[in-house]
Formats: C-alpha cells, sequence, structure tokens
C-alpha cells in the first residue's frame, strides 16, 4: 500500500494538470440511454473534468430523474409544446408483450424518430441565449448519442473542436457504416434482428433486408441547417464520421466477434458496478426471504414493459380468480408462469412487480414482489435469473455469473438473448411461450438444476472481470486522447469513401472476367486456326 500511494498521488497529480471542459449532450429519451450517459459523464467528472450535463427533455417522466451521482453542472431544456406531443407518443409499450416488431414498420418508425430529432433541432436552435451561456465555457470535447444527430449543428455553434460518439446499444449498423466499418449482414446480426452469428439463408436475406431498410431509411434527416446561417447545410452521416472515436457498449468477450474499425472502441458493462453490487445491504425481511429455500430466483423484465402489464394468461399471478370462477380454470388450465413456479417446492421465487395491489400479494403464498431488483442481484443465495433481455441486464447478469433464462420482448432484446446464449449459460425462451408452464417449467428445471449453465455463466463472469483493459480505463484514456488532440482524421478509413463496386473489388471481378473470357475465346480461335491449318496441309499431301 505504502508503495503504490506516491502513484496514486502523482496519478491525481497529472489528471488535475489535463483538466477538460467536457459537454454531455443526453436528451432525456429513454432511461437506460441516459442512465449510461450519466455513468460516462461521472467517470469524466471522477478523473478531474469539468463536465457538464445537457438534458434537454424529450419524455416528460425522466424530467426530474437525477442521471448522474458526482456531475454536477447539468442544464436542463423545457421542450415546446410539439416536441411534448411527440414525447407522449414514445410511452407505453405494453402492446410488445404479444406482438412482434415488424420489418416493415422500420420506415415508419424511422420516419418517427426523425421527427423527435427534427423537432429538437428546432427547440435548440430557438434557444440560443442558454447555448450562448454554454459557449462561454469553451468546451474542449462534445460527447452524444449517433442517434441524436441534431447535435451536429450545436456542436458547430458551441465552436466545440472535437467530439466523440457513444452508443448504449451493441451494433448500429447505420452510423458504423458512415464510420466506414465493415457491416457484412452474413454474419453480424443487426440490432433488430432475432438470429446469431451463424444464420440460415433465409436469416441471411432476413438480416440484409434489416440493414438495408435502416439504411435507406436512416433514423437521422439527411442534413440541418446551420443556426446562424439557414443558408448552410450539415450533413448527418457526413459529419458524424468526423468523430474522433465511437465508444459501443459492445464487449469483445461477450458479444460476436467481427472486424472493426480503429476508432471503434467497445466498452460494453462500462456500467456495471460489480463491487456496488455486492456492497448492497440487505434489509432484514429480504435476508428472511433469501434463507427461506435452498434455492432462489430473481425474474425482473426492466423498466420499459412492465410485468404488471403482462397478458393475464401468461402470469395468472391471482389465485383467487383461479379459484373462484371455473371457466377460467379451463380456459387457463395448461397456461401461466405462476403455474410453473408452483412445481418447485425448493426455490423462493422473487418477481419485480409494479403492481401496488397488496390484496393480490396476500394470496400469493410462495412468491415476493418487489419494485427494484439492485439491491440483492448479487447475492450469492440467489440461483439464477429470468430477464427480458435489455442490455443492462445481460451485461449485469454476466458479470454475476448466473444462469439465466432470456424472454426477449422487443427490439435489441432478441440480438440480446443470441449473445448471451453463445456462452452456453442461458437459456432463450419465446415471449409466446410464457403461457406454456411446461416449457416454462422445463427452463426453469435447466438454469436451476442443470449444473453446466452455472460453470459456464462463472467462466463469462471471470472472463469479464479479468479483460486485459477494462472498459472504464479505454474509455477515460481514449476521451482524454480526444480531448487533447481533437479530430483525429488518421484514424478515417479510405473505406468510406468508395463505391460499393470498388469495395468488394466487382470492378477487379469483372475485368478478371473480360480477361478470362477474351483470352478463352482467343484460345479457342487459335485452336481451330490451328486444326484448320493442319487438316488443309494434310490434305494437299
Ligand atoms: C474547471 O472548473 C474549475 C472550478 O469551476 C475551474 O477553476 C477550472 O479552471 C476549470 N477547468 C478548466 C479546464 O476550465
Ligand atoms: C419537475 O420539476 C419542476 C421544477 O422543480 C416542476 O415544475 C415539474 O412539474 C416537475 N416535472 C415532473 C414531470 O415531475
Ligand atoms: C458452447 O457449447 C458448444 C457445444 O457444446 C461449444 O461448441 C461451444 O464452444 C461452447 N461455447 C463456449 C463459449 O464455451
Amino acid at each position: 500500500m505504502n508503495l503504490i500511494l506516491p502513484y496514486l498521488v502523482l496519478l491525481i497529480l497529472i489528471t488535475d494538470i489535463n483538466s477538460y471542459n467536457i459537454l454531455v449532450f443526453c436528451p432525456l429519451f429513454g432511461h437506460s440511454h441516459s442512465t449510461y450517459f450519466g455513468k460516462l459523464a461521472d467517470i469524466l467528472t471522477e478523473a478531474g473534468h469539468n463536465v457538464t450535463l445537457f438534458t434537454p427533455t424529450i419524455i416528460d417522466e425522466f424530467r426530474n430523474h437525477s442521471y448522474t451521482k458526482l456531475t454536477k453542472d447539468v442544464v436542463h431544456l423545457d421542450p415546446n409544446p410539439k416536441l411534448k406531443s411527440i414525447g407522449d407518443l414514445i410511452a407505453g409499450n405494453s402492446r410488445y408483450w404479444k406482438q412482434e416488431f415488424s420489418i416493415l414498420e422500420i420506415p415508419q418508425s424511422a420516419r418517427f424518430f426523425q421527427s423527435v430529432t427534427g423537432e429538437l433541432h428546432n427547440v435548440l436552435s430557438s434557444n440560443l441565449p442558454l447555448l450562448d451561456k454554454l459557449k462561454k465555457k469553451k468546451f474542449d470535447l462534445f460527447l452524444f448519442e449517433s442517434i441524436f444527430t441534431c447535435a451536429l449543428p450545436l456542436i458547430d455553434y458551441l465552436e466545440i473542436p472535437a467530439f466523440i460518439v457513444a452508443q448504449s446499444i451493441t451494433f448500429e449498423s447505420s452510423s458504423m457504416r458512415a464510420m466506414g466499418e465493415p457491416v457484412m449482414p452474413s454474419y453480424i446480426p443487426d440490432l433488430i434482428t432475432q438470429s446469431s452469428d451463424k444464420m440460415t439463408l433465409y436469416e441471411r436475406f432476413l438480416n440484409t433486408a434489416i440493414q438495408l431498410l435502416q439504411h435507406y431509411f436512416n433514423y437521422s434527416p439527411e442534413y440541418y441547417l446551420s443556426y446562424n446561417n439557414p443558408n448552410k447545410r450539415i450533413y448527418s452521416m457526413e459529419r458524424l464520421s468526423d468523430a474522433s472515436f465511437v465508444f459501443t457498449n459492445s464487449n469483445p468477450y461477450l458479444d460476436f466477434p467481427r472486424a472493426i474499425v480503429s476508432k471503434n472502441i467497445p466498452i460494453g458493462g462500462i456500467s456495471v458496478d460489480t463491487e456496488n453490487l455486492k456492497m448492497g445491504k440487505l434489509s432484514e425481511a429480504w435476508d428472511q426471504v433469501l434463507n427461506r429455500r435452498p434455492k432462489t430466483f430473481l425474474i425482473a423484465f426492466g423498466s420499459v414493459i412492465l410485468s404488471k402489464d403482462m397478458p393475464f394468461e401468461y402470469k395468472l399471478v391471482d389465485f383467487q380468480v383461479f379459484e373462484l370462477s371455473k371457466v377460467i380454470v379451463l380456459c387457463f388450465v395448461r397456461v401461466s408462469l405462476a403455474r410453473a413456479m408452483e412445481q418447485f417446492s425448493d426455490v423462493t421465487f422473487i418477481w419485480k412487480y409494479e403492481d401496488d395491489d397488496t390484496e393480490r400479494k396476500k394470496t400469493e403464498k410462495a412468491k415476493y414482489f418487489f419494485k427494484r431488483e439492485r439491491q440483492f442481484s448479487a447475492d450469492p443465495r440467489l440461483s439464477a435469473f429470468m430477464t427480458h433481455g435489455g442490455l443492462g441486464s445481460v451485461n449485469e447478469v454476466s458479470y454475476l455469473g448466473k444462469p439465466t433464462i432470456m424472454c426477449p420482448i422487443m427490439g435489441d432484446q432478441m440480438r440480446n438473448a443470441k449473445m448471451l446464449a453463445r456462452h452456453n449459460g442461458s437459456v432463450e425462451i419465446s415471449k409466446h411461450s410464457l403461457g406454456d408452464s411446461k416449457i416454462v417449467e422445463e427452463a426453469f428445471r435447466k438454469v436451476i438444476y442443470d449444473e453446466s449453465y452455472t460453470v459456464a455463466a462463472k467462466r463469462l463472469a471471470e472472463h469479464l472481470q479479468n479483460q486485459p483493459v477494462k472498459p472504464k480505463d479505454l474509455f477515460l484514456k481514449h476521451a482524454e486522447f480526444a480531448a487533447r488532440f481533437g479530430k483525429l482524421p488518421s484514424l478515417d478509413p479510405y473505406s468510406r469513401q468508395m463505391g460499393f463496386l470498388e469495395y468488394f473489388l466487382l470492378d477487379l471481378l469483372f475485368i478478371a472476367i473480360c480477361f478470362i473470357t477474351l483470352l478463352c475465346l482467343s484460345l479457342y480461335f487459335l485452336a481451330k486456326f490451328v486444326w484448320r491449318l493442319f487438316r488443309s496441309k494434310s490434305k494437299t499431301e
């Protein structure tokens, strides 16, 4: 310890010398997005930089939530009535419990997201006095999420010399293609693709279709107008490629392996704080719950799609209804998550459930409901999890090393579930199977009693905890490098400027085919000519 101390002091001194002014742009749009950006802001603050978090509101309910612990300089911006009404449309996803996201919805959702960023652009450009105040802080670096390209004219207005992009998701083909990254749909599942990297012909077709649709119906408007010069267009995808680095929420030890460009810095898992999770103090009551049976199983479906909105026949929590009405018994006799739970007398099931209906809780004898799972997810007495496969949960269970049942509902959750399943520590079940207690029971049985899942999950956790460079160090060192040196054109791959034919060498292939054809033809005619010559000679003889 005594040996380390002088180095620590030195380290603090060094970071003090190179302190930068950094602006983190975090529109309040999704809880997980903001949590991720709040975490990144705090990491920069902790390292001694002056960080300002700029949070224009899109969805009202997040307005008063504090996403940072250490970063105190938070600048709010309220929406105009139009952006507010757009934000109100976003809330409410419960229909996805039963419905699939069809690829035909891509154009529509792209158009919708364009209206979000377009309107946010209008809100920003009509609040110049606020922006002028920000400008006075003379930022060295700007950090934002690539889906919010409306940040690009803001960077110009604030005259910030460099920016870095972070993505709270694992992979998004449009912005990565803009950076010059190879995004082959033959083996890289797109964000909303439901397949792993090993795809059948049909799955490759779907994956390619998704990528093409997302390319042509981009989430971002083609260009924005500069705030102070309405004749100047700022082209989103072109300008995005000026990013010094792109931080993706993908971890090479967890995600599907693929080729990436040098400016892509994968920092997946950066928001998992295992130390903090393990230090969480349990209340007496919860302690007793965890001691009740030899095994404890945690069910949590995240904060976007709520368990309370789960279709009745999937969960059937209310046993009173079950007993009172024989008709309902007949209808639902083979269904329900709850029935599957009943088969395990040595397991306590804990279910994150957002309803305050105490009557319902009373009828539940073997199960406990709670609203937040964080307080004990790292407890060694927890045997296994069931989650919806949100990236936050997937990263967390990977670090904790618990076998998991993944039941993806929507968005990138299908991809996340496949990504985790590759490591053999989890079982995936379809949301449509939740109504079938036999399938659910079998999945429970696997992750609770089959040791191989626990062994595989533990191995993955060991890999993540011992990865050669910690995601936090990767992020901090690269962000500081960008703040110091600004734009990094040396990292811009030339492939970005190549056309399709050139990139895939199709022009070369065409020439090669022409050449070979020509060669074959000339050989053929030469042979014919020689043959004739030979024949005419033998005739004259
Ligand atoms: C960071 O903020 C502190 C306190 O407001 C200030 O003294 C310091 O000069 C700032 N650092 C930079 C690089 O502007
Ligand atoms: C958030 O806080 C502000 C000011 O404290 C208050 O006016 C507003 O009603 C709050 N908004 C929500 C959605 O709670
Ligand atoms: C998972 O299991 C399969 C089949 O047994 C094996 O081929 C594969 O290497 C395993 N994956 C990992 C990450 O261990």
